[in-house]
């Protein structure tokens, strides 16, 4: 029997605890860790490996499920002028702030945050410094507890390279921003393979880069992070439709994942981009409050208008049909690969009482978990438990669902923890009745409850279960 007790929270600002287990068992590292690590990166263990492609697996199958859906791998570098047109170059910045004592450097408005004045990221420089100066009495530096700030100045996240700066342009090269501009400046070559038509989709999964001022809250906010991104392109007379349908459509897909729907909420964005005729995000409920997991954005014609001015391209799409000719409006999801693995783990994090023993367990999605079944002998020294579980069990699980391990470490209730611990739904357990009636137990995650079945059954126990 589990029984959920009162420290089944994450607590205070919450992290701590989902930031040990990922090291402890080998999700997530500090990036540069040995040197004293290096802000807002961090290296993905086998674990975390595993949870990371079971997540982009998920995406992919859900965009994969539109008929005209297509994909891409676009270039981390491009041309300079690809931010220069998308607006990065100009308008793409955080306010940061100086501590004048201690020097540190914070954003403008999570100070005002923390002294409960809400101020969106999208103010401009001169909005965020006016709020900040009506305020500058109230708010302490974090670190030092000085009162005395400097101006309020707006930072370029974009991240800069020297690359190729000698030889091909003699303007700035930069680590891209978002994966949306590799799917922009692609569209035609999409359209022009023959493949689809408007309305269709162009999805991309892949790395960006940001100059975040201040990355928090573990894989929240990092510096290099990975983005599933999906541009919908279509006839500006339905694509408010669309823009709503694909609304839907993703809050269910975090539904359908099993994640705590009482955990997820749209939130319309308060102040729109000049150019955005709708946009809202998917919120998470996290440790730390109600934050943004997933943005939804009808964008218009803005970015495609952008990339044919500075390109010199027509972007026009011509419907040989209907005989018009005009540039395709843009509905746009974008979520991160980091922040969804962050909210799965808060999500399935548990501390519990299975009969007398505490526990902490991910109760994650059994798709999900990076490891499907672990497969143990019950003591490690007996060679025929050893040689059965290996060639009747391990192998054939192995073979079929490959997220299997193998686990003789400890005896069987550390090896449960460890498993817990990691979210694997299933430990099989040879014994020696096993060498007998060739069944074996097989022990629930989530109840603890433990079922004898034939290894001839086993497969599709497993598969039944993770359907
Ligand atoms: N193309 C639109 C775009 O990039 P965004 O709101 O800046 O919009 C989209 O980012 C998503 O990417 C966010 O909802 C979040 O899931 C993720 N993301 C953004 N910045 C991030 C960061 N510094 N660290 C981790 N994930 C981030």
């Amino acid at each position: 029997m589990v029984k959920d007790n009162e420290k089944n929270k994450i607590t205070s600002n919450g992290m701590e605890k989902i930031v040990s287990l990922c090291k402890r068992r080998g999700f997530v590292f500090q990036g540069s860790e040995i040197y004293g690590g290096f802000a807002g990166t961090y290296d993905w263990g086998h674990l975390g490996v595993a949870l990371k492609r079971n997540v982009t697996d998920a995406w992919n199958k859900a965009m994969q499920n539109h008929h005209n859906m297509t994909f891409l791998d676009s270039s981390i570098f491009t041309s300079g002028k690809v931010w220069e047109a998308s607006g990065h170059v100009s308008g793409f910045s955080d306010p940061l702030v100086i501590c004048n004592k201690c020097k540190e450097k914070f954003r403008a408005d999570h100070l005002l945050e923390s002294i409960g004045v809400k101020a969106d990221e999208k103010l401009s420089e001169l909005e965020i410094n006016k709020i900040f100066d009506e305020n500058r009495t109230k708010i302490k530096c974090p670190k030092c507890d000085n009162k005395d700030f400097g101006k309020v100045r707006a930072t370029s996240l974009l991240a800069t390279s020297n690359l190729g700066m000698l030889e091909e342009t003699d303007g700035q090269v930069y680590l891209r921003g978002e994966t949306a501009q590799g799917i922009y400046i692609n569209y035609k070559n999409v359209l022009d393979t023959g493949f689809v038509s408007i309305p269709f989709g162009i999805a991309q999964i892949g790395k960006a880069f940001r100059n975040e001022i201040s990355p928090r809250q573990f894989l929240f906010r990092k510096r290099e992070f990975e983005q599933m991104e999906m541009q919908y392109f279509c006839h500006p007379n339905n694509a408010m439709d669309i823009y709503e349908s694909w609304k839907s459509e993703r809050m269910e897909y975090y539904k359908k994942m099993g994640i705590n729907p009482k955990k997820l909420r749209f939130k319309p964005h308060e102040n729109l981009v000049f150019y955005a005729k709708a946009a809202c995000d998917i919120e998470y409920e996290f440790p730390f409050g109600w934050s943004e997991l997933e943005g939804i954005h009808y964008r218009g014609d803005y970015d495609l208008t952008q990339h044919q001015k500075f390109s010199g391209r027509d972007m026009r799409f011509y419907d040989e049909e209907t005989k018009e000719k005009y540039i395709p409006h843009i509905v746009e999801t974008s979520v991160g690969v980091d922040r969804t693995i962050l909210m799965i783990l808060c999500d399935a994090y548990r501390e519990d009482k299975l009969g007398e023993a505490e526990r902490v367990v991910l109760k994650l999605p059994q798709k999900l978990a990076p490891v499907i079944c672990a497969v143990s002998p019950l003591l490690k020294n007996k060679p025929e438990l050893v040689e059965y579980a290996n060639t009747k069990v391990y192998a054939p699980l192995k073979a079929e669902f490959g997220r299997v391990a193998w686990d003789d470490n400890g005896n069987i209730g550390k090896r449960y923890r460890r498993q817990d611990e990691i979210g694997t739904p299933f430990c099989i357990v040879v014994d020696f009745d096993t060498l007998t009636d060739n069944s074996v137990t097989v022990r629930d995650r989530d109840t603890g409850e433990q079922t004898r079945i034939k290894i001839e059954e086993l497969k599709n126990y497993i598969k039944e279960r993770i359907s």
